[in-house]
Formats: C-alpha cells, structure tokens, sequence
C-alpha cells in the first residue's frame, strides 16, 4: 500500500502479516526455546523502549546522543549536502533529527517494523523539515527488503544511518549479512553511519540490563503479554521472570525469560511446557571494539573512515564508506 503526497510517502510492506503465531511456535519448539526481539515493537514495546533510553543506568542513548551533539559538523562534512538518508530501525527519530539539521538531505527514508510510531515519526520530520522529501517505509529489514524507486528524488549520494547499536541485536554472521546487503543498496560513493556499543565493564552492562526501576523487565516480559494480547495464549506473566547477564565469551549480553515453575502455556491450540529453571532466550546485544566492529564491516565491503568515541569509550559512531 503506498499513501503519498508530493512532500511525504508511506509504503506499507506488510512486515508482520501472518508470521506471528509461526515464529512463536517455531521459537518454542527447539530444545532452547527463544522468541525474536522483532516482536518487542508493539505499541506498549516501544513506549517501554523508550522509557529504557531515559533510565539512569542504561547510558547507550544519552552517550550516543552526546556524540550526535559534538561531532555532527564532522559527521555532515563526511556525508555532504543533498545525500538520500536511509535510515533502518528508525523509531522515534531522536538522533535523527540532529543529523538532518546539520546535513541537509534532499531526501529521508526511515524503515521501522512499528507502523504507528513509523508514521508519526515521519510526519513529525515532514513537519519540521519542510524541505525534505520523506519516504517511509513499514518493513521487517531482519529480512532484505526491496526498496522503492529512490532515483528521481534529485540526492548525490546514499547514505544509511542505524544508530542506536541495533546492529548489536544481530550474531556477527547476521549483521555481516545485513551490512553486506546494505552496501548494495549504497552504491558506489555510498556510507553507512552507525552507532555500535563498546566492550566494557561486564558490571556496567548488567546494570544497563537489569535497571532498578525493572523497566527492563517489563520491556522483556511485554514480549509475552504481547503474545496473550494478539494470539490468544495464556503465559501467566507472573510465574516468568527477567534475567539479563554478560557472557564474555561470545561479548554480548543475553536476555532470557525464566520460567519460575513447572508449567505448561497454550497458543494457538497448542500446548508448549516449561521446566523449572527453563529459560525462552529473548534477546542478544553484542558488544564490538572498534577494531573488531571494522573487521566485521570489512568482510561486508565497508572501510573505516572515522569512528567518534565519548572520553569514557561508552559507544561509538562509526563512518564506513563502500570499497
Ligand atoms: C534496540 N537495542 C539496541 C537495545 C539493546 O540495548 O540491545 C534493546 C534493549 N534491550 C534491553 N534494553 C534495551
């Protein structure tokens, strides 16, 4: 479905139709159970994220955002005037609007799974940057998608902007993947920018996951009211619990829903059993330094050009230029 009118166009993928139910049974039927942190978007998901970017202890978006802040004339002389900004996973567009304002793009596509928060968004932008053409697009982009038609919208150049260290969410073998088919939709003379969380402190990152107002916890445990809500199941929210830690081995932080009792969940007419102890594994969020974050874009066809890091190397703002 496209709406459009001649400053802003919506075109609707369709990214969930059907697949609900399928990857939920499917996520339950291995011998380590696991749901995909896709689904954590739902409306009571995103305004739970964002409530998680505002907590005291969760430093990835206020350090993200402070860098936007310091380097974002540096950033708009990389990217120059004029670039078609794509961005993936584009939310509520926070850091975005930083980026707009010093760059200066003829045209912004933001790509969210969140239809609702997608359009809002997008309005907003056309909105407040009456000069810039606004294509969003709903999409599930774990997958790859086809883009519209971008010629015609007069830019010099693509540039994709994933801020946030979503890459984080994806294995190595994943995000390699995707940055791969990201630089085909780049082009030459194209570039991604991309904020990506640092190796650190594994107590730091335990507590940016296990916040003490368990937000955190709620954001996880949404996951499963989300699944009662759309398909019907009936997970005693209760007898789950949120656990969240380190493992330094693979670098990345897991997420897990614990099941605190022997018991057994319907969905869908189906009947899934939980053990006690069993965990369904929600969420991963690697962790790169910066040489290991350029190795993996490296084997996707993308070269370092510059990364900004805050003084305490909390995060980093990677530029990579197609090679
Ligand atoms: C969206 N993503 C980068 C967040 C992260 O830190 O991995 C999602 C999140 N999960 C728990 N807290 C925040």
């Amino acid at each position: 479905m496209v709406r459009a009118n001649a400053a802003y166009s919506f075109h609707d993928l369709n990214p969930e139709s059907g697949r609900f139910l399928d990857d939920v049974i499917d996520g339950l039927s291995h011998p380590q159970k696991s749901l995909p942190p896709k689904y954590f978007y739902d409306a009571q998901g995103c305004a739970l994220f964002e409530a998680i970017c505002g907590l005291p202890e969760y430093y990835l978006t206020r350090a993200e955002i402070a860098l936007m802040q310091a380097h974002v004339g540096d950033m708009a002389r990389h990217l120059g005037p004029g670039c078609v900004l794509i961005e993936y996973g584009s939310g509520s567009a926070r850091k975005t609007r930083i980026l707009i304002a010093a760059t200066g793009p003829a045209a912004y596509v933001p790509i969210d799974i969140a239809r609702a928060e997608l359009n809002a968004t997008a309005a907003e932008i056309t909105r407040e940057f009456p000069q810039v053409r606004v294509v969003a697009i709903c999409a599930d982009y774990s997958h790859p998608i086809a883009l519209p038609d971008l010629e015609g919208l007069g830019a010099r150049r693509r540039i994709v902007y994933f801020p946030g260290s979503t890459i984080g969410n994806l294995t190595p073998a994943e995000a390699t993947a995707f940055l791969a088919g990201v630089r085909a939709q780049l082009g030459a003379g194209g570039g991604i920018l991309i904020g990506v969380d640092l190796k650190k402190d594994p107590a730091r990152l335990d507590s940016a996951y296990n916040d003490a107002r368990g937000v955190t916890a709620a954001f996880n445990l949404n996951l499963l009211a989300r699944i009662n809500r759309e398909l019907g199941a009936d997970f005693d929210l209760s007898a789950f619990r949120h656990r969240a830690f380190y493992d330094a081995a693979s670098g990345r932080i897991e997420m897990h829903l614990e099941s605190v009792k022997a018991q057994e969940v319907r969905i869908g007419g189906r009947s899934i059993r939980f053990r006690k102890g069993e965990t369904i594994h929600t969420e991963n969020s690697y962790k790169y330094s910066v040489r290991e974050f350029q190795d993996l874009a490296a084997a996707a066809g993308l070269a370092p050009v510059e990364c900004w890091m805050d003084p305490d190397r909390l995060f980093g703002v990677h530029y990579l230029v197609v090679q």
